[in-house]
C-alpha cells in the first residue's frame, strides 16, 4: 500500500543514521571504527556454551512459560548485591530487568513525556536516545559539556528556561557515547544539587561504567541520589553480550511500577532464557574476571589507537583520551565536514561515524567518533594509518 497512513509523529523521523552507515560500510575488506560493538573475541563463548548445555539438560517448562514483567528474581537479587560496589543501595522492588538498556530509555520516555515536553540533553549525546525522545514528540534543551562532563552553568540555564515543560535530564556521565568523557565526582555532586533544587528526574544511562581503564572508582550519579530522582540504566551488553538483550533499571518503586506498565505493553517480559544465562554467568563468579579480562584487552586497543593517531593524524586534529568505554572523539578544524571526509575514507576502505548526528540541534559537522573495541590490533594500525593519510590529504585540499 502506498501512502500508508502513518502517524504524524513519524513524519520527520528517519532511521538510525549509524545503522545506515554500518550497512553502507559492510564490505569484507572495510576496516570499520564505526559501530559501538564489543569485540567478538571478547564474548565468553566457552562459558556461555557450558551454561546453555546445562540449562538444556535440566530444562523444565518454566523457561518456556510466560514469566513476571519485573524479571527473574535471582538476577534482580544478584544486581541488588552487585550494585553496592557502585555505591547503589537498592531493594528488589527497585530493580526491573529490561531487554537492553535501550528499552529503559524507551520505557522512561513512555512513562514521563507528553507531547512537547522537554528533555535536557548533553551536547553531544547518544544518538538513539535522541531518536527515542523524538518518537514521543518531545523537544530538547541543550546543555554543553566540557572535560568534566555536563557544564553546570549550561545545565542551570536549561533548567531555568521553560520550567513547566522540563521533564527529564538524560545523561551518560561515565565514558560517554560519543565523546568518551566522564563526569568528575565534584560535578556529579553539583548536578545532584541542581536536580534536587529543581525537582527534576534524571536518567543516568550507564552501559559503559564497568569498562574502566583506570584504578579510580567512579561512583554512579545514582549513588548521590537520596530523593529517588535518578533512574539508573545498566546493561550486560558491553560486558557479556549485546545479543542476549539483558539490561536493568534501578529506580524508586513508584517509578518502577510505571515502567512495568509500559513494559507489559512492549514485550511482556525479557526473554527467560537470556535472563537465566546472564544470571548463571554471574552466580558462577564469572562476571568480575570476565570484566577484568575485557578491560585489559580494550585498554590495549585504546592505547594502540591513541598511539597511531598521534603518529599518523595531522596536528590540526584534537581528540579525547577516554578513561574507559569504547570511543575516542576527534575534532577536525572548524568548517571541515566529517561527512565529506567519510566519503573519502570509505574509498580507502576505512570508516568512522561522523559526529553531527549526536547533536540534538545541529552542529558538530567537524567531529567524528572512532570505536576502538571491535577492530583487531592489526586493523587498528592499518586503519588509523589509512585514515591519517586520507585526513591529511583532505585538509590539504581544503
Ligand atoms: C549510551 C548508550 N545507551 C544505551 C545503549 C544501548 O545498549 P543496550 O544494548 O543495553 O540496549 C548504548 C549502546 O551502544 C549506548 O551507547
Amino acid at each position: 500500500m502506498s501512502n500508508a497512513p502513518f502517524a504524524d509523529r513519524l513524519k520527520n523521523m528517519s532511521g538510525n543514521v549509524i545503522r545506515e552507515i554500518l550497512k553502507l560500510i559492510q564490505q569484507p575488506d572495510m576496516i570499520s571504527f564505526g559501530g559501538g560493538m564489543p569485540s567478538a573475541d571478547a564474548f565468553p563463548m566457552a562459558e556461555v556454551k557450558e551454561i546453555m548445555a546445562e540449562i538444556t539438560s535440566t530444562l523444565d517448562t518454566s523457561i518456556l512459560q510466560y514469566s513476571s514483567s519485573e524479571g527473574y528474581v535471582p538476577l534482580r537479587e544478584f544486581l541488588c548485591h552487585w550494585l553496592k560496589k557502585k555505591g547503589i543501595n537498592v531493594t528488589l522492588d527497585e530493580v526491573l530487568i529490561i531487554s537492553g538498556s535501550q528499552q529503559g530509555i524507551d520505557l522512561t520516555a513512555k512513562a514521563f513525556l507528553n507531547v512537547s515536553d522537554k528533555v535536557i540533553v548533553e551536547n553531544p549525546t547518544y544518538l538513539a536516545a535522541l531518536q527515542i525522545f523524538k518518537t514521543y514528540e518531545a523537544q530538547f534543551a541543550i546543555a554543553q559539556v566540557d572535560e568534566e562532563g555536563i557544564n553546570i552553568n549550561s545545565l542551570k540555564e536549561a533548567l531555568e528556561k521553560d520550567t513547566d515543560r522540563n521533564k527529564l535530564i538524560y545523561l551518560v556521565p561515565t565514558f560517554q557515547n560519543p565523546t568518551g568523557l566522564t563526569m568528575s565526582k565534584e560535578r556529579r555532586q553539583q548536578v545532584m544539587e541542581l536536580v534536587k533544587n529543581y525537582d527534576i528526574t534524571v536518567v543516568e544511562d550507564d552501559p559503559y561504567g564497568s569498562l574502566n581503564y583506570t584504578d579510580e572508582e567512579i561512583p554512579a550519579l545514582k549513588a548521590f541520589d537520596k530523593t529517588g530522582q535518578v533512574i539508573y540504566l545498566g546493561s550486560f551488553s558491553k560486558i557479556i553480550s549485546p545479543g542476549l538483550r539483558v539490561g536493568y533499571v534501578v529506580a524508586s518503586k513508584e517509578i518502577i511500577n510505571k515502567l512495568v506498565i509500559g513494559k507489559q505493553a512492549t514485550d511482556v517480559h525479557t526473554s527467560n532464557l537470556s535472563q537465566v544465562i546472564v544470571y548463571e554467568f554471574c552466580k558462577r563468579g564469572l562476571l568480575e574476571p570476565h570484566i577484568d579480562k575485557i578491560r585489559v584487552a580494550y585498554k590495549e586497543k585504546r592505547d594502540l589507537m591513541l598511539k597511531y593517531m598521534t603518529e599518523y593524524f595531522p596536528k590540526e586534529i584534537n581528540w579525547t583520551i577516554p578513561a574507559g568505554g569504547l570511543f575516542i572523539w576527534a575534532e577536525l578544524p572548524a568548517g571541515v565536514s566529517s561527512v565529506d571526509l567519510l566519503k573519502e575514507a570509505i574509498k580507502e576502505k576505512v570508516a568512522f561515524i561522523p559526529g553531527n548526528s549526536f547533536f540534538a540541534s545541529g552542529g558538530g559537522e567537524n567531529t567524528m567518533r572512532l570505536n576502538f573495541s571491535n577492530a583487531s590490533h592489526e586493523e587498528i594500525k592499518v586503519g588509523i594509518e589509512k585514515l591519517g593519510r586520507v585526513v591529511s590529504k583532505f585538509l590539504e585540499v581544503k
